[in-house]
Formats: C-alpha cells, sequence, structure tokens
C-alpha cells in the first residue's frame, strides 16, 4: 500500500520507513529536509508541517493509504495532518505517556481509565494530547494512538542509553545513582516501529500504552548490561539521591534514566495489557544495549532536534569529578 511517514529520516521514524519497506509498501517521507533523506527508493516529499499549505502541495499527485507519524510536536502539525489526511484506512500516531495528566509520575492504569490533558498550553504533554483529538476527530476508525514511554536503540539522537554506554565504555569510577534497584521500562524503537506499520495496516483504533511490561528492568539492570557489552572495568560510586540533588544533578538529565524516588517508584508501574494484546513486540533488552552499542561505535551520532523539552544528557565532566571527591570524603560509620 502507499503508506506515507511523517518524519522518517531520524531515529524512530527511520525504523518505520525500514519496516514498512520490509513489508512491501510503497514508501514516502515528509520532512524539511533539514535532517537528511530517506533512503533510494523511498518517495522524499518536503515541506513544514507546520505550514497548513505544505502537506497538500507535497501530496499533489501521491495519496496516502496508510501513515505512520511519528513528528507531531505542535497543534498546527496536528490541524494541518488533520486536514490532509482525514482520508487514510490507517493512522498510527506516535504519542508519549505525558499526553496523560498524571505521568509522570504515574502510575498508569488502562488507557480508557486515565485522563489526558486538556489544556491550551503550548508544552509537549498537552500538545501531544490536543494532536490525539484533533487526528482522532478526522480519521475517526483506523486512528490510533501508540503513547509510548522511552525509545531506545540504533540511531537515537536523544542519546539517554547512548551517553551511558559511552561513559560507561571509558571505565573507572562512573557516579551512579545509589537507587540502582528503580524500575525501567523502554521500547526498542524496531520493535515499536515494525508495530506502528501493522497498527496502520490493521486500521485499529484507540489508544495503546506503547512501552515494555512493568518490571521488564531496573536502571542497575541496564547499567551492568552496558557495562558488559562494552567491556569496560567501570565500577559504580553510588551516590544518595539527596546528596546528588544538593549537588545541582538533575534526574533524567545529567544521570539520564535516573528520576527521583517518589517519581521513580510509580513511574513505569504502566499497563500495557492492551498493547501485549494487540502484539507490541519486545525483544531481549540485552539485544537493544548490544545493538545500540555497535551503531555507536560506527556512526557519527545524530544531532538532535532542538525541541523544548529535550537537554542534551550526560553528567558534566567537573559535576562528576566533584561527586567523587565528596564521596570519597564523605565520613563512613
Ligand atoms: N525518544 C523517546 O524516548 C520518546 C518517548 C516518547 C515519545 N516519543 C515520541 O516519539 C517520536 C520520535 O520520533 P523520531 O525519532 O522519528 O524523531 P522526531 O525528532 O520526533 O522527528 C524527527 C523527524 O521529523 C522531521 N521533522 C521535524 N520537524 C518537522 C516539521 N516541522 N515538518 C516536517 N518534518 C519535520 C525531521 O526531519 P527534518 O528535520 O528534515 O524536518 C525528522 O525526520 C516523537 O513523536 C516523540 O515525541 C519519543
Amino acid at each position: 500500500m502507499r503508506l506515507l511517514v511523517l518524519g522518517g529520516t531520524q531515529f524512530l521514524g527511520r525504523h518505520v520507513v525500514d519496516a514498512a519497506r520490509a513489508r512491501g509498501h510503497e514508501v514516502a517521507t515528509f520532512t524539511r529536509g533539514v535532517s537528511g533523506e530517506p533512503p533510494e527508493g523511498v518517495r522524499a516529499l518536503h515541506g513544514d508541517r507546520d505550514d497548513p499549505e505544505a502537506l497538500p502541495r507535497a501530496l499533489a499527485g501521491w495519496s496516502p493509504e496508510l501513515v505512520v507519524d511519528t513528528s507531531c510536536q505542535t497543534r498546527a502539525a496536528a490541524r494541518n495532518a488533520a486536514a490532509a489526511l482525514a482520508g487514510v484506512s490507517g493512522y498510527a500516531f506516535v504519542s508519549s505517556l505525558n499526553a496523560y495528566r498524571s505521568w509522570p509520575p504515574g502510575p498508569v492504569g488502562r488507557e480508557d481509565d486515565e485522563p489526558t490533558w486538556d489544556t491550551g498550553e503550548d508544552d509537549y504533554g498537552p500538545n501531544k494530547a490536543h494532536a490525539e483529538r484533533v487526528l482522532g476527530a478526522a480519521v475517526g476508525e483506523g486512528f490510533l494512538t501508540a503513547r509510548a514511554g522511552l525509545i531506545a536503540g540504533p540511531y537515537d539522537n536523544v542519546h539517554r542509553l547512548g551517553w551511558w554506554l559511552e561513559r560507561i565504555s571509558r571505565g573507572g569510577r562512573v557516579v551512579v545513582p545509589d537507587a540502582l534497584d528503580q524500575p525501567l521500562a523502554l521500547v526498542d524503537a524496531r520493535d515499536l516501529s515494525q508495530w506502528l506499520v501493522g497498527v496502520a495496516e490493521q486500521g485499529w483504533s484507540g489508544a495503546v500504552n506503547a512501552t515494555g511490561p512493568a518490571g521488564m528492568t531496573t536502571l542497575g539492570g541496564l547499567l551492568d548490561l552496558c557495562r558488559e557489552v562494552t567491556g569496560g572495568d567501570a565500577e559504580w560510586v553510588p551516590v544518595p539521591e539527596d546528596r546528588l540533588l544538593e549537588a545541582g544533578v538533575e534526574p533524567w538529565v545529567h544521570l539520564p534514566l535516573w528520576l527521583p524516588r517518589d517519581v521513580a517508584r510509580t513511574a513505569w508501574d504502566v499497563d500495557t495489557t492492551r498493547a501485549r494484546e494487540l502484539g507490541l513486540p519486545l525483544r531481549p533488552l540485552r539485544e537493544t544495549v548490544a545493538d545500540t552499542w555497535a551503531w555507536l561505535q560506527t556512526h557519527e551520532r545524530p544531532p538532535m532536534a532542538p525541541l523544548a523539552h529535550r537537554r542534551e544528557p550526560g553528567l558534566p565532566a567537573d559535576l562528576e569529578a566533584r561527586l567523587l571527591t565528596r564521596h570519597d570524603r564523605a565520613p563512613r560509620t
């Protein structure tokens, strides 16, 4: 079928393109052309999705039957896609758990029981929730919104797992939160992509918490895997939460994937029953970590899209050095 990827030249969208081609679809991408071009054989359509004229202009002469939308970040983008693409038979939309009012910290129960944002503010979660409503109303049957949690895998330009892999590969004493047992869940971008293409093909409707199952791993479990696959001699230096916060370490940003105790307790307690029923795959976490490391070693990391809610992850070297010194000087009883 004719499948349009809104996005498609970076991380998740790139995997969607691969998955759609592997399924034999005729694929087009729609991007501004800023982040590179899709592979040969894919129709590269260009325009800014915030511009109401751009999609109709790009689609003149090529009318998609299916859409996978990975790039919607603004209300205008949702409105313009709704106007141009309401007639497709399957529209798989990539949303976020941030569409829920209560996440973070969660927990998140069944999709229909959880209220999403309905405020007008120009922020990530409210914009995703608004987009779900606008596109859902326009497309009707055949519109599915996939509320993703943490996405990881090769070509990840957000670089949260990537930062840990690079830091741990350098070895030595590595500052880690002392809450290594905090739960963590994620979805591999390739599993999500393959599933999104199937969702569009089937014309499934509704909302799905599209992440890994609660209890799939812990922060420590993931970091141990990073050490195993990079083969380094990294030694964990666990620092208590209050000392990290006092030193100015920002959860999720400076120590990627780490959340304060109160949030971590429930953040990954997300009901993914529907995702499992609808066959969202779950490959072994080791594969995600190993393949991300293999990719990082052979490719230049692509730039992160400059979105307000995304910050360059990682612990600045001077902050790490200060934390290690303070750790060494801390009194031990
Ligand atoms: N990373 C996570 O852990 C996570 C978690 C939950 C949900 N999500 C969601 O998952 C999706 C990830 O998508 P992604 O990895 O494919 O990357 P993305 O950064 O959301 O989208 C980038 C793609 O969209 C294109 N694009 C950006 N702005 C555009 C515009 N104004 N008009 C037309 N095209 C535009 C880019 O190409 P050009 O630059 O060339 O235009 C690129 O191909 C996002 O929707 C994100 O909100 C991510």
